[in-house]
């Protein structure tokens, strides 16, 4: 990876929008940069937060068939380890793809996968938003309880070069289910803890006992153990 696998918008809509339109013309590894997002987008239909203290990148990744399913574990690992080697921060994973530290959230991954016209995923358009410093008016009301930053304060140039690593890491790591697995389960912020499973609206409580060999997330219901897969489940680790 090289500055020229790189493009930097100080504002933009949403770099997982933008890629869009590089996608079909960029190469694995190609990242859009945003110093700060209008409409960033989150998991589930939700918005996500982008004011410009933060880091928002989108990575185009064009993986074999059998790559697919561990991408945003790879992520939400690459990133964990280049902050830390970076800053000396150590931030848990929330199973399934978001950063925590200090129990509060830095940093979000979505991923987007993208199909060919007989209905084949062909690309994943990787997105990640990283609260690197505090916003400048502090957090909406709505989030502030569970929002933090890292309180690092970078120049455009600094995000290009953190971008540019978290990228390079990514693509190294994601066709290997035998790093990140035990890498996802070293860093998880979630095993031993109390959590609300939370399914079509519905919150139920478990426990989470273990990450499995997919990066699943084994809960005990109490009457029965469940292997969580991504989708449409999200859970929030009881206080
Ligand atoms: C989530 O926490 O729900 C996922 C948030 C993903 C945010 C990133 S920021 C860069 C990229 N562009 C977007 O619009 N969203 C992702």
């Amino acid at each position: 990876m090289s500055r020229s696998d790189l493009v930097y918008y100080p504002v933009t809509g949403s770099t997982n929008r933008v890629m869009r339109e590089y996608m079909d013309v960029a190469w694995e590894g190609f990242t859009v940069v945003a110093g700060e997002q209008t409409c960033g987008r989150g998991r589930m239909g939700r918005s996500f937060l982008s004011p410009k203290g933060g880091l928002y990148m989108s990575v185009l990744l064009k993986p074999e068939k059998d790559s697919f399913s561990l991408i945003t574990a790879a992520a939400a690992v690459a990133v964990s380890n280049v902050l830390k080697e970076r800053f000396g921060v150590k931030c848990g994973i929330k199973w399934v793809n978001d950063l925590l530290l200090d129990g509060k959230k830095v940093c979000g991954i979505l991923a987007e996968s993208v199909f060919d016209t007989n209905g084949s995923p062909k690309a994943v358009i990787l997105g990640i938003g990283i609260d690197m410093a505090y916003p400048e008016d502090g957090f909406p009301d709505e989030i502030k309880d569970i929002a933090g930053a890292l309180g690092v304060n970078l120049t455009a140039d600094e995000k290009l070069d953190l971008a540019e690593e978290i990228s390079r890491v990514i693509v190294d790591l994601y066709p290997h289910p035998e790093k990140i697995v035990p890498a996802y389960r070293k860093r998880s912020a979630v095993i031993g803890k109390d959590i609300f499973v939370i399914r079509n609206g519905v919150s139920v409580p478990a426990r989470a006992v273990d990450i499995d060999g997919e990066c699943g997330l084994v809960a005990d219901f109490g009457m029965h153990t469940e292997v969580l897969r991504t989708g449409e489940i999200s859970i929030r680790i009881k206080d």
